[in-house]
């Protein structure tokens, strides 16, 4: 029984679904699970264009097979070597020993330390293309999107574009691979969270990529990660175009740490007075429970940020340094920063927190607050202040 993977022209779906993992980079959740696309060309010349994750490969293969029964594969083009799509290298070479392996310079050094492969090498350059028959591939060199051996490729018979990891989200797939075929709701906020945990740091490679492929009619995408697009292509790109441009709504993230509750009675009087001065996109993390890849989401999506740490140790909370440093390593740009926090004996987080502020190059809104062990009068009032100082500045943008 031959299953239903194509796509357009003679290119076909053999990616597979992982709804095993439970952190992606051992990092990130995948509430959703992923897949790993991978897509094959059923021309003269048979072209397979990136592989999945090795654990796959029996359900792999099969797919492949589904499709060219035992006839071997000419090429592989490799348009990204993470380990998530490069992992069955070697085992297609092993079935498939006649392939020729298709990728640039930076792509054949990391196959060679990962893989140990050296042999049957193409190697392309920005503009090169590639004859399969019907299909007619162009190579475009996308550096950091998301790695420096990244390339994209286009197949201009059909106007199709294998895109490595950009424009791909989290979620597996279940059913359809097409984006016409199945119900896309969830994809949305997976595409921001997978954007800002696993691309983010890459903001200006992504816009020269964008920029390159600008001239390129593009029908479909297929990416590495997600559905294959075609009916939201303006949909995706206008999200990756804004991400990476660290384009954000009005909006708040409070990200807080509180070991007694202390600290989070301040985080509620600023969120309280920031809806009172009209601001409705307010989105309150406790650092202890919100696991950083959402919080990063949120701080990719909304403009004003407000972080709250008790001093913890003459430091500022752990788990509140973890999140700073996910931010700086990201180099989110243009956010209205916040900063309060709390002490018992001897306060620090806050003015250690001071030297974020200035490493991230945010605009620093209202004054920090300090508070000593519980609410003051005192203290309530300076919560208000910064709540409506951080509204205010957002307001102002509206016009
Ligand atoms: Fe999905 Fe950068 O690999």
């Amino acid at each position: 029984m031959k299953q239903n993977s194509l796509i357009k022209g003679k290119v076909h779906y053999v990616g597979v679904n992982d709804r095993n993992k439970h952190l992606f980079e051992g990092m990130w959740p995948l509430p959703y699970g992923v897949s790993y696309n991978s897509y094959l060309i059923d021309d003269e010349k048979i072209t397979l264009i990136d592989t999945v994750d090795i654990n796959f490969f029996e359900v792999y293969l099969q797919k492949i097979q589904n499709v060219i029964g035992d006839r071997p594969i000419d090429y592989l083009i490799i348009n990204h070597m993470e380990p998530d799509h490069s992992g069955s290298i070697r085992l297609i070479k092993q079935h498939y020993p006649n392939i020729k392996l298709v990728g640039n310079k930076l792509t054949f050094g990391m196959v060679q330390g990962y893989y140990g492969l050296a042999e049957d090498q193409h190697i392309v350059k920005d503009g090169d293309t590639l004859d399969l028959g019907y299909h007619k591939l162009t190579f475009h060199m996308t550096p950091m999107v998301h790695w420096p051996e990244t390339m994209m490729t286009f197949d201009s018979a059909e106007n199709i574009l294998f895109a490595g990891d950009a424009f791909g989200c989290f979620g597996t797939l279940n059913g359809g691979f097409l984006d016409t075929r199945i119900n896309t709701d969830i994809y949305w906020d997976e595409m921001v969270r997978y954007y800002s945990n696993i691309v983010g740091k890459y903001g200006s490679p992504v816009q020269r990529a964008l920029q390159k492929l600008a001239g390129l009619s593009i029908s479909t995408i297929c990416s590495t990660h997600g559905p294959v697009w075609t009916e939201n292509i303006g949909k995706v790109v206008d999200i990756y175009d804004r991400l990476s441009r660290y384009e954000a709504e009005e909006g708040v993230v409070i990200a807080y740490g509180s070991m007694y509750g202390n600290t989070e009675q301040m985080a509620e009087v600023i969120a309280a007075e920031l809806s009172a001065q009209g601001i409705k996109n307010i989105v309150m993390h406790n650092v202890s429970k919100s696991n950083p890849s959402y919080i990063l989401a949120d701080i990719f999506k909304y403009k004003g940020l407000i972080i709250g740490s008790p001093t913890y140790s003459n430091q500022i909370y752990p788990e509140i340094e973890a999140l700073i440093s996910k931010i700086l390593i990201r180099e989110i740009k243009v956010r209205y920063l916040g900063l309060f926090g709390s002490f018992t004996w001897a306060g620090a987080a806050v003015k250690r927190m001071g030297e974020f502020a200035t490493q991230s190059g945010f605009e620093v809104i209202g004054s920090p607050v300090e508070m000593k062990q519980s609410m003051s009068a005192s203290t309530y009032e300076q919560c208000q202040a910064l709540g409506a100082q951080l509204a205010q500045r957002l307001i102002a943008d509206r016009k």
